[in-house]
């Protein structure tokens, strides 16, 4: 089969790397998730992966999806029909790995993303695809008014990649449009944005992250009523993503807790919830 070069801008780029990290794992024999999806876009794809290979970003990815996943289940189980959103989606499979029968979910990216992801993904009568900027405020109007609530937004590893003027921009809209939706997004501090030209896989990509976050707490500040949820490290993941984890690597993430305690704390996982109405 001829393989697919994508053709991507420098931020777009970037969904390779959770792409090829969920592709590595599942070809793993005990690896921590399975998504046959990835395996088959990454040999789809003519692009040469071999350049992430043995960073620990990977690792970093996965255990991020992982607990994004477990924060999509948790409210799949209370709101079984509700819609999730898929911001900067790439080649994400989330809802391959979610799907409950019932729920409306969006996968939502910048045009050139989603021409790519039409080769591997189609449009159902409960999940469809949106070519967008997230900072453009229409996909939030064409997402309330088509789809039932509540709303639960995923926007993994997507917003650290704007400037701080656009974060809060975005988080407004949705506040005002989307009532009581949950936000599911990570922070990175500044000491790990000045530190990203050396960064694993970063350094050797044109796309640089611009929006630094000491303490997501702060971002409750930016509008009434919004509060922060959960927030997460890589090295304190809720037991269900822990338990999913080989004894060495739980060992190594607690070691680092405490040994590289600022590195881990510089990257936060975290869960809002806007003001209802
Ligand atoms: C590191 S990738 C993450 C992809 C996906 N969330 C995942 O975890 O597999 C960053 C994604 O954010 C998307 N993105 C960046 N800026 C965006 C914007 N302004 N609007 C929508 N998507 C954007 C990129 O196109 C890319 O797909």
């Amino acid at each position: 089969m001829e393989k697919r070069t994508p053709r991507l801008g420098d931020i777009q780029e970037t969904l390779l790397i959770p792409l090829y990290a969920r592709a590595v794992e599942t070809r793993k024999p005990r690896g921590m998730l399975k998504d046959p999806r990835a395996v088959d876009m990454v040999d789809a794809l003519d692009y040469d992966f071999s350049r992430f290979d043995g960073a620990k970003s990977l690792l970093g990815a996965n255990l991020r999806t992982l607990l994004f996943d477990l924060w999509v289940r948790d409210f799949l189980d209370r709101h079984p029909s509700g819609t999730v959103v898929e911001i900067g989606t790439g080649l994400n499979t989330r809802f391959e790995r979610l799907d409950n029968g019932t729920v409306h979910w969006f996968d939502l990216d910048l045009p050139d993303v989603i021409a790519l992801r039409r080769n591997f993904f189609e449009d159902t009568d409960r999940r469809r695809m949106l070519a967008a900027s997230v900072t453009d405020s229409d996909w939030l109007e064409e997402v309330r008014s088509s789809s039932p609530g509540p709303y639960f937004l995923a926007a993994e590893a997507v917003l650290i990649y704007l400037e701080e003027e656009q974060v809060r921009s975005v988080l407004r809209q949705a506040g005002e449009r989307l009532p009581g939706a949950h936000l599911a997004l990570e922070t990175a501090s500044a000491r790990m944005i000045d530190a990203q030209d050396s960064h694993d896989v970063l350094a050797g990509m044109a796309a640089r992250m611009r929006w630094s976050c000491d303490d997501p707490r702060a971002v409750e500040h930016w509008q009434p009523g919004l509060r922060l949820t959960d927030s997460r490290t890589l090295a304190h993941l809720p037991a269900p993503v822990a338990r999913q984890l080989p004894l060495p690597l739980r060992l190594v993430l607690r070691f680092m807790a405490t040994v590289r305690r600022r590195d881990i704390e510089a990257y936060r996982f975290n869960l809002f919830r806007f003001a209802s109405e």
